[in-house]
């Protein structure tokens, strides 16, 4: 009985250390934001109202986190070449462009880094050769003088067989 009393109380203890601790439990946690977003330039030196970016805050639960679009409105001419805004153009509609049509961003593996690189570069016979056409293409690909990208793409696609998440939660997670 002594034996197990002491084994528990120790495990007990030991548990207690090292799992009820802020470093565990994570307080304070903060990850690192892909843009520094500095509230102090732009509440205490801009006069910003919070409501401003934190729309929902007076009429939701939960406070939102501005979308891009709102750091636009301003940074379209402002601080536009600053580096710390490199990520924020991107929006939602530039991703969603190429997932729901990759065929049209494609080329050959071996080009990726040729920024030169146009569809008008890819012989036709050589491109069949060594990836196929697509299965319900209508004509023999490697007789035609040029391959568009969109017949380029199409080949790629179904031979790396690529599908882009399109589904909300593919990206919300
Ligand atoms: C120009 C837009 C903008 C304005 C104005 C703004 N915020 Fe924010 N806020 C953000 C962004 C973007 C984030 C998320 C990035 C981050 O956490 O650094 C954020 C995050 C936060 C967070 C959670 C993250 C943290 O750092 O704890 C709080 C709380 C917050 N804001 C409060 C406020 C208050 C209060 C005001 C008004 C005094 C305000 N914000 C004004 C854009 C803004
Ligand atoms: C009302 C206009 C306005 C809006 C909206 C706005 N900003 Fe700014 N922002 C500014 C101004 C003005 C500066 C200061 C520019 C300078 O110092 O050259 C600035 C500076 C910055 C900087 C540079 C800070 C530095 O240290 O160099 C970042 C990053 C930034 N804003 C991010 C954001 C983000 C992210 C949002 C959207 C959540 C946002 N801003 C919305 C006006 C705005
Ligand atoms: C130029 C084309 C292009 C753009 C722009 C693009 N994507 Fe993608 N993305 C792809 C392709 C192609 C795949 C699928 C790769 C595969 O099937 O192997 C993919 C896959 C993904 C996946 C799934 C990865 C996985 O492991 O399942 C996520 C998440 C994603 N993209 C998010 C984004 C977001 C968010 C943006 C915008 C900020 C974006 N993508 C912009 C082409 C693009
Ligand atoms: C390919 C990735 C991707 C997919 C798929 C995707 N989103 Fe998004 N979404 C994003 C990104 C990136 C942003 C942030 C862009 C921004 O803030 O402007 C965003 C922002 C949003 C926003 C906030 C923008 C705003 O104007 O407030 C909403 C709402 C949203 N998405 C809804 C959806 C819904 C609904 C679907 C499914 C039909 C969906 N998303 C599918 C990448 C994606």
């Amino acid at each position: 009985m002594i034996v197990c009393v002491i084994v528990i109380a120790c495990g007990l203890t030991g548990a207690t250390w090292y799992y009820a601790t802020p470093k565990y439990t994570k307080v304070g946690y903060q990850p690192i934001q892909p843009v520094p977003f500095p509230h102090d330039i732009h509440v205490t030196q801009l006069g910003m109202d919070c409501r401003y970016c934190h729309s929902f805050v007076d009429v939701a639960a939960q406070s939102n986190i501005p979308n891009t679009a709102t750091c636009m409105n301003c940074h379209s001419q402002v601080a536009k070449d600053n580096p710390k805004l490199q990520p924020v153009p991107h929006s939602m509609a530039w991703c969603l462009d190429c997932h729901r049509h990759p065929e049209n961003y494609l080329r050959p593996e071996d080009q990726v880094f040729n920024l030169d690189w146009k569809p008008d570069d890819v012989k036709p016979e050589e491109f069949v050769a060594e990836y196929g056409q697509p299965s319900d293409a209508h004509e023999d690909f490697s007789k035609k003088k040029q391959l568009t990208q969109s017949e380029i793409g199409q080949t790629l696609k179904e031979r790396w067989k690529i599908t882009p998440p399109t589904n909300c939660q593919g990206c919300h997670r």
